[in-house]
């Protein structure tokens, strides 16, 4: 292999701490559990972990409104638990990447606190006030985007809840003060940062009003009842127009630039991935992130070969024009939208499809990142009990539907069931005890646990079985790393107009491989045509065929095959 760096090479793993290991029996993920969890991380070749926020928060936003940066939220334990999870990790070269919220604090940090107790204190313009509120501008969540504080007589600005002020990011104090909150990780060893909607760090400075003409919860309603491909290209149109003005305001090159260098004090082994699709944010490739979210490939609603190869054609084109050469990322799920295996299957063959595209993802060109429970197949779980939500974004929408749309109540816990993310955030299945075995069976968990973990949908019974999603994960991933053409290799499209399958080489000069996946229940019966080359040797086959040539004269790939073979 060439020198790669460790983050172009790494599987990535997203954790979500509140869901992933309860080591202490109260309920809620936490330190301890994921430290005992590191070898079944190990067993399944992850080399590094994104954790979403484990810092002290009042959990309006489930962790995204942080109220201290420099601290571990008590119920996932202390900063000295934190240590031992960053020395566990680095013992087994497990990387860690911490989440970095940069648009907002929660209400509660000390910094809105003072802020907002007076129009002269210190901090008196450390966030976004306003006399009166300039504009229409809605938060993303619920409602207007202005709050008012009567101590100041001033309206605050807030992207997301009321509980989660922007900061001015204009004013370099603020700017100071939280590269101080990054150093302390930096310093501590942690090898890089997720970067939380950084899209919304800096708005329009004109202020510009939306032109939508509908409120945030009319528009929630059309999205949910637009049904022709008119109406949801006008949802998307109007989502898209909403927000338009709130975000990538002028200054966020400059801040990111800003960003890396500090990130490059520190050694060239630290990362930055931002959570964004938009690859002007990698700078010259070398100058601001590391990598971008390739988001535009999971934004679909069906998966299929043609929106994959017009992704891939798009991506890796303006990835490559970057002046040092940019290197791709890719993801098909995480704790924002609904688990894989529910979204992207048909209702018949959804175990089929989510090896698929467990293999799509560990066989593209671009650094993968799973997200925990993905290897299980764990799917979405709709919370028939709003008073079990967690996710305010769905209890304030319950409350909305009944109370102001006279909707039925049956009715409005379906709909904030289906459109809250805890659905796609329950705790993990480690087996098929009480509670997943995530928490002892007297305890309720925070969230409720999907019944299916009693239904194989765990990881106990699938670390015994050969065939379970689990182990294919680990093979897939083993495979993924013993072939340097799939970690670092060019990617090129083969049979491009094939709709059931999508068939792609990835090559070094040493190695070509072919991948193919069937998307379809039917069988093919194949020939490629690749200069100098006659033959695949099998290296993975879902259908687990032996490692043996096939003609490329003649290919066979059985239904929802996946098969990755090195051509000779
Ligand atoms: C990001 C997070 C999401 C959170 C939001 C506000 O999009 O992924 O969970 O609600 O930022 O911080």
């Amino acid at each position: 292999m060439t020198t790669l760096k460790w983050w172009q090479t790494a599987l990535f793993y997203q954790i979500y701490p509140r869901s992933f290991a309860d080591g202490n029996g109260d309920g809620i993920g936490d330190f301890k559990g994921i430290t005992e969890k590191l070898d079944y991380l190990k067993g399944l070749s992850i080399d590094a972990i994104w954790l979403s926020p484990h810092f002290p928060s009042p959990n309006w936003d489930c962790g995204y409104d942080i109220s201290d940066y420099c601290n571990v939220a008590p119920e996932y334990g202390t900063l000295d638990d934190f240590k031992t999870f960053l020395e566990e990790s680095h013992k087994r070269e497990i990387r860690i990447i911490l989440d970095l919220v940069l648009n907002h604090t929660s209400d509660e940090h000390a910094w809105f606190l003072e802020s907002k107790s007076s129009r002269d204190n210190p901090k008196a313009d450390w966030y976004v006030w306003a006399d009166t509120p300039p504009n229409n501008w809605q938060s993303c969540f619920d409602g207007e985007a202005w709050t008012y504080v009567p101590e100041r007589g001033q309206y605050y600005y807030h992207y997301f809840m009321k509980q989660q002020p922007d900061l001015n990011w204009r004013n370099p104090e603020v700017k100071q003060a939280m590269w101080e909150g990054a150093r302390f990780w930096l310093d501590m060893g942690v090898d890089g940062f997720r970067l939380d909607a950084l899209g919304t760090i800096y708005e329009d400075p004109a202020l510009t009003p939306h032109d939508v003409p509908m409120t945030m919860g009319e528009l929630r309603r059309f999205s949910e009842s637009a049904q022709t491909e008119e109406e949801k290209a006008l949802v998307e149109k109007y989502w898209f127009d909403m927000f338009k003005h709130q975000w990538g305001g002028p200054g966020l090159h400059d801040l990111m630039k800003e960003l890396r260098s500090i990130i490059d004090e520190y050694d060239d082994d630290r990362m930055l991935v931002g959570e964004d699709d938009n690859i002007d944010y990698m700078g010259d490739g070398d100058d601001e992130l590391h990598l971008v979210f390739n988001f535009p490939l999971m934004r679909t609603e069906k998966l299929r070969p043609a929106h994959i190869r017009k992704n891939q054609k798009e991506r890796l084109a303006r990835l490559d024009k970057l002046p040092t050469r940019g290197w791709g990322c890719n993801t098909l799920g995480n704790h924002d939208c609904s688990r894989i295996y529910t979204r992207f299957g048909d209702g018949l063959h959804d175990a089929e499809l989510a090896r698929v595209n467990a293999a799509l993802v560990l066989t593209l060109r671009g650094t993968p990142f799973l997200y925990n429970g993905e290897e299980i197949g764990m799917t979405d779980h709709l919370i028939a009990d709003p008073s079990k939500l967690r996710d305010t974004m769905a209890t304030w929408y319950y409350e909305h539907l009944v109370k102001e749309m006279n909707v039925d109540p049956a009715e409005a816990a379906q709909r904030a069931g289906e459109m809250t993310r805890d659905k796609n955030r329950t705790p993990m299945h480690w087996s098929n005890a009480a509670n997943g075995g995530f928490s002892p069976a007297n305890v309720e968990p925070w969230l409720p646990v999907h019944p299916n973990h009693a239904k194989g949908i765990n990881v106990r019974e699938q670390h015994d079985n050969p065939d379970s999603l689990l182990n294919y994960y680990r093979r897939l991933a083993r495979v993924r790393k013993q072939i340097p053409a799939l970690v670092e290799g060019g990617y090129k499209p083969v049979h491009e107009k094939a709709e059931d399958y999508f068939a792609f080489l990835r090559f070094t000069e040493e190695q070509s491989v072919l991948v193919v996946l069937n998307y379809s229940a039917r069988h093919h019966e194949l020939k490629f045509n690749i200069p100098g080359k006659k033959t695949a040797r099998v290296l993975f086959s879902s259908a687990g065929r032996s490692r043996k040539d096939q003609p490329l004269s003649h290919f066979t790939l059985g239904a929802f095959e996946v098969l990755i073979a090195e051509l000779g």
